[in-house]
This record gives C-alpha cells, sequence and structure tokens, in this order.
C-alpha cells in the first residue's frame, strides 16, 4: 500500500484547512523564552480580579452543592436577568426562553456557525476580524468574504461596503462592535444602512456586542438587534468576560430569534450539556449586583488607552487611530517593517514584549500589530519604551 499523509488521512477537509490561531501562536512563542521580564501587551482580557461579590456568589453556590449539570440553556434566573439587561440596557426584547447561556462567547460562533452554514454559504465579515468567526466558517465549508475596515473611518463596517459584498451566496453579516482588533465602533448610521441591507436580502446578522462597555470619548453602544425589524434576524453574542473580567469563569449567552431558538439549544447540548454551574451563579451576581465595577475598570482603560495613544504617536513613522472602544489599538508598523510577523517575533526574541502581528486577525493586518492595554501603566510604558527602542534598532531616525 503507499504511504499516506497522516494528516490527510485523517483529518477532515475542514480541519485541514483551517488556519492556526496567531494569538496562541505568539503566545506559545513567548513562553519559549520564558523570562520574568516579558512585558505582554497581547492579552485579551482585562487584568483585574474579578468583582468580589461575583467570586461571593460563586462561593456561595459552591457551598449550597450547586455543583450538578443545570438546565442546558441555564439556570433560569440567569436566562431571566439576560433578558432584563437586554431591554433595560440594548432596548431589545428578547424573551428568558430565547436566550441560551453558554460556556464563553466563543462556544456560541461555533454553535452559530454549525446551526447557520452550509458548505458554500457566503458569510461577510470585516477585515481584519476577530479570527474565531474566520475559523468557525471555514470550519463549516463556508466562505468568509471579507470587506475592508478603514482606518481612515474608524475601521467602521459600512453598509456600501456590505452592499458590495452580496452575492446569491450571502447568509450572514457578523459585526464585531466596539471592535477586536481595531477598537472601531459602528455608529447608527451605519448600522441602519446594514440592517437596511439584511432586511432586502433576507440575510441573518450575528452581533457580537462583548465590548458593549468599553467605550471611551462619551461614543456610545447601539445593538443593530434593536433597530426596526431587527430582533427578528438578529443573534446577540455577548458574555462576561470583558466586562465584568470573568475570561477564566467561560461564561456568555446568545440571544436568538424564535426560528433558530431549538435547533441551537441542540447543538450546544451536544457540544457542552450545558455552561458551568458555579459560573452562572456568578454571573447572575455579575448581573444583579453593584455595575460600578464596570464603569471603573473602562475608567482605567480609558487613562492607559490615552497613554499608549500618545506615546505611539511620539514614535515617527506610526500610523495609528485611537480606539473607540475594546482595549486594543491596531497600529501600522510597516514603515519598520512590512513582515509583521517577524516584527511580532523578533520583538518577543529580542525586546521580551509580545504583542499580536496584525495579519492574525486577516489580510488587512499586514504590517500592523495588535496592541492590547490590559496591561498595568507601568507594563505598558516599559512595553512600549522597549519597541521604540526595537524600532529605533531597526530603523534609526534619519
Ligand atoms: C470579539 C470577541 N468575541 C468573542 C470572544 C470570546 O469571548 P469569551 O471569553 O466570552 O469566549 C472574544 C475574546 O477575545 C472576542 O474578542
Amino acid at each position: 500500500m503507499c504511504p499516506t499523509n497522516s494528516s490527510r488521512r485523517w483529518l477532515s477537509s475542514a480541519a485541514a484547512t483551517v488556519p492556526p490561531y496567531g494569538i496562541s501562536e505568539v503566545q506559545r512563542y513567548a513562553s519559549r523564552y520564558g523570562s520574568d521580564d516579558m512585558v505582554y501587551m497581547s492579552m485579551g482580557e482585562p487584568d483585574f480580579d474579578t468583582p468580589l461579590h461575583i467570586r461571593e456568589a460563586a462561593c456561595k453556590a459552591i457551598n449550597a452543592g450547586k455543583t450538578h449539570y443545570t438546565l442546558d440553556v441555564g439556570i433560569p434566573e440567569l436566562r431571566q436577568a439576560i433578558s432584563e439587561k437586554l431591554l433595560k440596557e440594548n432596548g431589545v426584547n428578547y424573551p428568558a426562553s430565547n436566550i441560551v447561556v453558554v460556556s464563553g462567547s466563543q462556544e456560541g460562533i461555533s454553535v452559530l456557525a454549525k446551526a447557520l452554514l452550509d458548505p458554500g454559504d457566503e458569510v461577510i465579515m470585516g477585515n481584519p476580524y476577530y479570527p474565531a468567526y474566520f475559523q468557525n466558517v471555514v470550519l463549516q465549508g463556508a466562505k468568509p468574504v471579507l470587506v475592508p475596515l478603514d482606518r481612515s473611518n474608524g475601521y467602521r463596517m459600512t453598509g456600501d461596503a456590505v452592499a458590495k459584498a452580496l452575492t446569491p451566496r450571502t447568509k450572514l453579516i457578523v459585526i464585531v462592535s466596539p471592535n477586536n482588533p481595531t477598537g472601531g465602533v459602528q455608529t447608527p448610521d451605519d448600522l441602519q444602512a446594514i440592517s437596511e441591507i439584511a432586511e432586502t436580502q433576507d440575510l441573518i446578522v450575528v452581533s457580537d456586542e462583548i465590548y458593549e462597555h468599553i467605550v471611551y470619548d462619551g461614543v456610545t453602544h447601539t445593538s443593530i438587534s434593536s433597530l426596526r425589524g431587527m430582533k427578528e434576524r438578529t443573534i446577540v453574542q455577548n458574555g462576561f468576560s470583558k466586562a465584568y473580567s470573568m475570561t477564566g469563569w467561560r461564561i456568555g449567552y446568545m440571544a436568538l430569534p424564535d426560528e433558530l431558538i431549538s435547533k441551537v439549544e441542540e447543538i450546544h447540548r451536544a457540544t457542552v450539556i450545558c455552561p458551568p454551574s458555579i459560573s452562572q451563579y456568578a454571573a447572575l451576581a455579575a448581573l444583579k449586583g453593584p455595575q460600578q465595577a464596570v464603569s471603573e475598570m473602562t475608567a482605567e482603560f480609558s487613562r492607559r488607552r490615552n497613554f499608549v495613544v500618545r506615546r505611539l504617536n511620539e514614535i515617527p513613522g506610526v500610523e495609528i487611530e485611537p480606539p473607540k472602544g475594546a482595549f486594543y489599538v491596531f497600529p501600522d508598523f510597516s514603515e519598520y517593517e512590512e513582515d509583521d510577523r517577524k516584527l511580532a517575533l523578533d520583538l518577543i526574541r529580542e525586546a521580551h514584549v509580545v504583542t499580536v502581528h496584525g495579519s492574525a486577525f486577516g489580510p488587512a493586518g499586514k504590517g500592523h500589530l495588535r496592541i492590547s492595554f490590559a496591561a498595568s501603566q507601568e507594563k505598558l510604558s516599559e512595553g512600549l519604551d522597549r519597541l521604540e527602542a526595537h524600532l529605533k534598532s531597526i530603523r534609526p531616525p534619519a
């Protein structure tokens, strides 16, 4: 028998073509240099502790024996609290029965791709994109269709760009606002234009709102689901990781139109049975308890963002758009090095600074680095000093 390439033999064709997760690549590379003085500006998670009242609610749940499977879609009190939150904060009325609590919104992305996509379906998403959307679309044999998010217009996904990307195979539009990795925030006008396209073309919209509370300079977040006629065709993806600094608790939720709920529930059950019981009680406390910690964390991100933007603007030749939301900046360093992956790996090895190469977020990230300011001001200051020194060593000022 002829020898077989083992990956071709065992892997599905979708698995064989799924691109690697660039964010993990830099983390793995940095771990090789395991030095105590490595400065991480790569993390997609707040560096704060989960607020105390949330941790206490989790301890209470453990001591009360709430350590078993729950209903697959989540405990009723949490679904009800999420439904009330969506009405109060986002102005949209999804009943508790239309909420599925998931093991982090990343699980939601995977479940939705399985529930919605057939091979050949096209999914419109921004370029750059959050990689899990790209990967899960590819895993279904569907096709990501990338629309440009440009620095010149604040990285917004415009109705015009979406209209240009439509084909008869278009099924779904993914909106991530505030955006990872660009920090762009959609305006109500952008959302209105996209909603009109979705209605006339009969498309579904996935609206990832996980950074909704982290916005700056008076910018406000609008959920496309709250626009007229959109609740029936929008899936809101949200979670507790970013607003409440709960990344390790693995807890998020989806709000779904009636038509999708029962099959999405089946796929979610087949994937995880139910989300972690203890984390559900913690999430309930997050929604029902004081919200002061959320605004305090955002205020701190705002101070750091101003600092990082100012420092980057001082570096000659670096192009940057101040983020309006989330906790990332996405500067263009191509004046120094066009190969962003090389730059990110060189920075780790030579300067002990970890960032993420822009091309990990799609072709529009070429020449860019994603810098997270979910790190202390002290670390950011040290990291940016080292970054600047490294850039000068590549191309000394003229
Ligand atoms: C845009 C976006 N969506 C979803 C997620 C996944 O979040 P979770 O921790 O809820 O799985 C992330 C995490 O970085 C993200 O940036």
